[in-house]
């Protein structure tokens, strides 16, 4: 069964609109996670940005001790935030390239570019009982990378697919390196993830991407709430994504 978990980010950010600062404020990151896991969610991600733009570390111990699914934390290879992540204990980090001037996080990680650095980053959430998963992007180069560092996941990012659904244009490309990379990563012994940018219309496209244990969903899930609650919004994402038979 492909997995699903929602990235509640975007609810701190529209709390930080308002109550930036302050301790208190709505909405509740912690509050929509738990529905979302009443309505089936598999787990909950949120991102600590060094800039800290929407989730805060309070929000990220709160999560901890409330969520009874998997907590995946979103991090840059940033020694105050490794050190948050790795006193925190969430179930497994995902690692992510971090830039302040994106809106969210752009490209993937350059594994190739850093397999020691990284490797030595993965060796230490494992000597603490976290799983890694490298945010990448496609690109064989970096999934034989990934594999390298001993990381347990890599997430694609289907940034490009998405786009490319909106353009209506390079679909089939796209799909097929989210497929080529799905097999390779498979083939290395490499559990595979997938995120950014996947919404109710380009959903059905990635059951041809095999080998998906878990897709990571939040903008879309959490616009749609607006409008249906997020229950609903969750329980809709999760009917999309039933029959995929990797
Ligand atoms: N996966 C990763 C690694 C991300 O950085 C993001 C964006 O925060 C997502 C998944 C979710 O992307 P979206 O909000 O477009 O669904």
């Amino acid at each position: 069964m492909l997995k699903l978990g929602v990235n509640v980010d975007h609810v701190a950010t529209l709390r930080e609109a308002r109550y930036r600062g302050s301790t208190t404020g709505e909405p509740d990151p912690v509050d929509a996670a738990l529905e979302c896991e009443d309505a089936g969610a598999n787990g909950v991600t949120i991102h600590l940005r060094e800039d800290r733009r929407h989730i805060q570390d309070r929000d990220v111990r709160r999560m901890r001790t409330s969520i009874k699914t998997r907590l995946n934390l979103e991090l840059a290879n940033i020694p105050e935030i490794v050190a948050i992540a790795i006193g925190t204990r969430p179930d497994v980090v995902c690692i992510v390239p971090e830039n302040r001037a994106e809106i969210t996080t752009e490209g993937g990680l350059d594994v190739s570019g850093q397999v020691e650095s990284i490797a030595a980053m993965r060796k230490r959430f494992t000597d603490s009982g976290i799983d890694v998963s490298l945010f990448v992007d496609p690109d064989l180069r970096q999934i034989e990378a990934s594999s390298e560092t001993g990381a347990q996941f890599v997430e694609l990012h289907t940034g490009a697919f998405a786009d490319a659904f909106n353009r209506k244009s390079d679909l089939g490309l796209e799909i097929d390196r989210l497929a080529a990379a799905a097999n390779l990563a498979h083939k290395l012994g490499l559990r595979v993830n997938a995120g950014h940018g996947l919404n109710y219309s380009n959903l059905q496209l990635l059951h041809q991407v095999p080998y998906l244990v878990e897709l990571n969903i939040g903008h879309s899930i959490i616009c749609r709430a607006i409008t249906v609650g997020i229950r609903k919004a969750v329980e809709e994402m999760l009917l999309l994504m039933g029959g995929y038979t990797g």
